[in-house]
């Protein structure tokens, strides 16, 4: 029976994860994961220490059987991307916000003792002040934000009503190995990642001084193991951010990564995206402070180790 299950497990985040908890003592590791946007490609490494189940979270019943005698669920499936959530908002509401409440209450019904969940930073929206700071009030922008920050009001519900221990963690744009570059709506560092390699010009949407607080992904697999032990007394129910803490813009980020590879390569700039947040960065207090959070990589360590990676993997 395996203590750990990773709803996701398959894809970017979900995998780093499934190896993260490996690497920490774990035997095996439940994946849950319909591979609509993972890929069992991720899982190569572990596939002998994975037991990968085909399902989607809003199989209720399969996700109760999944899991049976686990005791720390860290439920990474979503539909991820909010421009995606704009043009086609019902498959995201489904998967986000229904799939979310299968999660908790087949967890609940498992006897699972811990939910850790990927909430998102996008549920801030513009706010007047930087950095972004749990106590804000929330501003969602797009469907995606809004349903991920449905999300966080059920973990916390859940906690409260039904005495299941919740923490959730809003990632700030996450970025490294194995991103996913292919889609119109792929994270923009593995998009900048695939440009640079290919020596073509990205496409900036708006002025490309939108900033982001980059978070390379093994400091949020770091967090994520964190915040499963972390007493619950002090951590269930609660919302916490989980990125670096820093913020660039996505000009400074283009012209980092052309002076890594020694080319000049000039972006193409776009129209606006709609639903875009401009500013985003963490106040990382409460992590540090409940979780224990010490993020270890700067952004370009991340952004070189990316970028190796993508260049082995061509
Ligand atoms: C948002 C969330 C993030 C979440 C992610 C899930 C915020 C601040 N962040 O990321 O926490 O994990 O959704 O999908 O809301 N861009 C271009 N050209 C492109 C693609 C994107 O200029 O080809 C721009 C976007 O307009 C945006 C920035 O790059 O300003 C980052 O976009 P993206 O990587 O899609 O992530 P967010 O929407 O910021």
């Amino acid at each position: 029976m395996n203590r750990h299950l990773v709803t996701g497990g398959a894809g970017f985040i979900g995998s780093a994860l499934v190896r993260g908890l490996l690497r920490d003592g774990a035997s095996r590791v439940t994946v849950v994961d319909n591979l609509l946007t993972g890929n069992e490609r991720n899982l190569d490494e572990v596939r002998d220490s994975v037991d990968f189940l085909n399902v989607d979270i809003r199989d209720y019943n399969a996700l109760r059987k999944a899991m049976d005698g686990v005791e720390v669920v860290f439920h990474e499936a979503a539909i991820p991307s909010v421009p995606r959530s704009i043009h086609d908002p019902v498959p995201s509401h489904d998967v986000n916000v229904n799939g979310t409440f299968n999660v908790l209450r087949a967890a609940k019904d498992s006897g699972v003792r811990r939910v850790v969940y990927a909430a998102s930073s996008s549920c801030y929206g513009d706010t007047l002040v930087l950095p972004k700071v749990e106590t804000m009030q929330t501003n969602p922008k797009s469907p995606y934000a809004a349903q991920k920050l449905m999300g966080e009001y059920y973990m916390s519900v859940w906690a409260s009503c039904f005495g299941l221990e919740t923490v959730s963690i809003r990632y700030f744009n996450v970025f490294g190995p194995r991103q996913d570059p292919t889609s119109p709506y792929s994270g923009i560092l593995s998009l900048f990642m695939t440009a640079l390699l290919d020596r073509r010009s990205p496409t900036l949407f708006g002025d490309g001084g939108q900033s982001r607080d980059f978070t390379f992904v093994e400091d949020v697999v770091a967090l994520n193991l964190k915040a499963a032990k972390a007493p619950a007394e002090v951590v269930s129910g609660k919302v916490y951010n989980g990125g670096n803490g820093g913020r660039i813009t996505l000009n400074e980020a283009w012209s980092l990564l052309q002076g890594i590879e020694r080319v000049s390569i000039p972006p193409v700039y776009g129209p606006p995206r709609e639903g875009d947040v401009r500013d985003s960065q963490a106040d990382t207090v409460a992590a540090v402070r409940d979780l224990g959070h010490s993020p270890q990589y700067t952004f370009e360590e991340g952004m070189r180790l990316t970028l190796e990676w993508y260049r082995n993997s061509r």
